[in-house]
């Protein structure tokens, strides 16, 4: 799968980079997880979809590692639009490993779909509106969400409020219908988040 020639690297310098890679990676699929499944359950969705979209969650972006190979050691000034163009097949790359893995249709669809906005703007098939099936609209918020409140290499995470701030003022990419519940369940979060810290202080003092 990794094309070494392609890349013109070694075999070391690539698993170095994958691993490091991987850390970030595998840390926001489990919280796009969790919380792309705590909206579908508040949604009120079965079982089964419930399930769906956690497993979608973790795998969203299990193209990257696909397209990840193709942009190792370039240079980043000359080549912003080609690596642009391969950050944008990671979503079509995903989709290929899931369905070749026999994951359910469903499963496969979220992932294809999950940098589809509600507005027609996204990739990579700016599909508008309820044309983006349910659970990539649910992936969606969620891992804009997870990405912002992690840090990065170029910034520190945001808190939660900040990142639902940031959240609304892109409101135009997600489905009303999904980013209002979305809002109580990070609203819901803060506070067990404060309660939890007042009992620690109270052991404390
Ligand atoms: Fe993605």
């Amino acid at each position: 799968m990794i094309e070494l020639d392609r890349v013109g690297a070694n075999a070391e310098e690539i698993s170095a980079y994958l691993d490091a890679d991987l850390q970030t990676e595998i840390a926001h699929g489990i919280e796009v997880s969790r919380l792309a499944g705590k909206l579908a359950r508040e949604l009120k969705m079965d079982t089964a979809f419930c399930h769906d979209v956690e497993v979608a969650g973790m795998l969203h972006d299990i193209g990257k590692l696909r397209a990840s190979t193709y942009l190792y050691g370039r240079d980043d000034d000359t080549l912003n639009v080609e690596k642009m163009r391969y950050v944008r097949l990671h979503a079509g790359l995903g989709y290929e490993v899931v369905r070749d893995q026999g994951y359910p249709d469903r499963v496969c669809e979220m992932i294809l779909h999950h940098h589809e906005n509600y507005d027609g703007t996204g990739y990579p098939d700016n599909l508008v509106g309820e044309n983006i099936p349910l659970g990539a609209r649910i992936l969606r918020v969620c891992d804009v969400f997870a990405a912002l409140t992690s840090d990065r290499p170029y910034r520190k995470a945001f808190d939660s409020n900040t990142a639902v701030e940031l959240l609304i003022e892109e409101v135009r990419h997600f489905d009303m219908k999904i980013f209002l519940p979305f809002q109580s369940i990070v609203h819901e979060e803060i506070m067990e988040r404060a309660i939890n810290r007042d009992e620690e202080d109270k052991l404390v003092h």
